[in-house]
């Protein structure tokens, strides 16, 4: 078997790319290890940026996005018992889709499916060879039958634990990394959201964030110690805690409900510099992990991937290598902004648990400073809203 571009991993990253592609009239074949169910059970972040939105569009698969999504021109954050707005769009002209990433992830399946282009879920043992020499090749088993792809191009789209990264020799990248001593305890429920925005809250007892998946369905976090365990946590204790960190006003109109879904996620920044090795080009959660506070994650995926399809197709179809060279240098300018956004709300709304009183100290000027300086907030809008590609 022979195709121009191997994907590996269907999330969004791998999903978005070969849509491009393929718009682009570049073959491609995706692998993926899990089954379609498995893949959208998956609960992850939701907010769009527009850039975020107009590659979806571009791909041609904004249709029910246009339709579902809900736009939010504004956050809130929660201190000290009172919430403070921020005016996304009156202080960056800009607003965020509140649109979850499997309902994305659904649409670009179907879309790929409806296309026909080849995808095998399921696949095993996935293996990257000659990724650095002229013809690079990828190998899989599926039903027990070995296969072969040979490939000019193969895309790392397979997450934070795939196989990409790991085929690179550790001399040929730099990584950097931040372990956070916390993870979030995220919460489905079938409840109307507590507020018509989301609100981020910094509380003694540790960070919440009441978010949503539409008018009926709520997404809520509480941060919790890295140690703890979600058999620990009946519906009612999650309930409980989450409403002793709200203000006063969102913990008396809290709808709670029986959780549909929940989860511990830790918190950890990554970067794997440079995101190229030869032929083998890595792409979202391959190359970069945020913690989710700035919810920077699936955004960045697209922005990757909306790179790496401009290079694939100038290659492919002109003979230009240009933008392909160019790809991890773009990709990382942008990665590491949204990295240091990420870093910066969580460092400001957590409570650290090695934090000496003079951090403390200057965690809530730093908040205070936020709630009283149109400066600061327009500066978090910016990066909220996503910087402009
Ligand atoms: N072979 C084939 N597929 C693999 C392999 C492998 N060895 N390892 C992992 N995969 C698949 C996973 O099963 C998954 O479906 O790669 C896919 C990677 O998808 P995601 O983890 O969703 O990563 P990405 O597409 O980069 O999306 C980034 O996901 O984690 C969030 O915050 C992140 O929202 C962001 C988005
Ligand atoms: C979510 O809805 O899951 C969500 C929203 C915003 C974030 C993180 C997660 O910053």
């Amino acid at each position: 078997m022979r195709t121009p571009v191997v994907i590996i991993g269907a999330g969004p990253a791998g999903l978005l790319l070969g849509q491009l592609l393929s718009r682009a009239g570049i073959d491609n074949i995706l692998l993926e290890r899990r089954s379609p169910d498995h893949v959208l059970g998956r609960i992850r972040a939701g907010i769009l940026e527009a850039v975020t939105v107009e590659a979806l569009e571009r791909a041609g698969v904004a249709a029910r996005l246009r339709a579902e999504g809900l736009p939010h021109h504004g956050i809130e954050l929660s201190y000290a018992g009172e919430r403070h707005r921020i005016d996304l769009q009156a202080l960056s002209g800009r607003h965020v889709v509140v649109y979850g990433q499997t309902e994305v992830t659904r649409d670009l399946m179907a879309a790929r499916h409806a296309d026909g282009t080849p995808t095998v879920y399921e696949a095993e043992g996935v293996s990257l060879h000659d990724c650095d020499g002229s013809a690079p090749m990828v190998r899989y088993r599926k039903d027990g039958v070995t296969h072969e792809i040979a490939c000019d191009y193969i895309a790392g789209c397979d997450g934070y634990h795939g196989v990409s990264r790991a085929s690179v020799p550790a001399s040929a990248t730099r990584l950097f990394e931040r372990v956070y001593p916390f993870g979030w305890l995220g919460v489905l429920a079938e409840t109307p959201p507590v507020a018509d925005e989301l609100i981020y809250a910094s509380h003694a007892r540790g960070f919440a964030l009441c978010s949503m998946r539409s008018r009926t369905r709520s997404r809520y976090y509480v941060q919790v110690p890295s140690s703890e365990n979600v058999d620990d946590w009946s519906d009612a204790r999650f309930w409980d805690e989450l409403r002793s960190r709200l203000d006063p006003h969102a913990a008396q109109t809290l709808v709670t409900g029986p959780s549909i879904e929940k989860s511990i996620a830790p918190l950890r920044s990554f970067v794997c510099e440079p995101m190229r090795f030869g032929r083998l080009f890595l792409a979202g959660d391959a190359a970069h992990i945020v913690p989710p506070t700035g919810a920077k994650g699936l955004n960045l995926a697209a922005s990757d991937v909306l790179y790496l399809s401009e290079g694939l197709i100038a290659q492919c179809r002109h003979g230009n290598a240009s933008l392909l060279d160019a790809y991890s240098e773009r990709c990382l300018r942008r990665v590491w902004k949204a990295e240091r956004f990420s870093w910066w709300m969580t460092s400001l709304l957590h409570r650290f648990p090695d934090a000496d009183a003079f951090s403390a100290r200057i965690q809530q000027t730093e908040l205070e400073y936020l709630m009283s300086s149109e400066a600061a907030c327009r500066a978090l809008a910016e990066n909220y809203v996503g910087l402009p590609h």
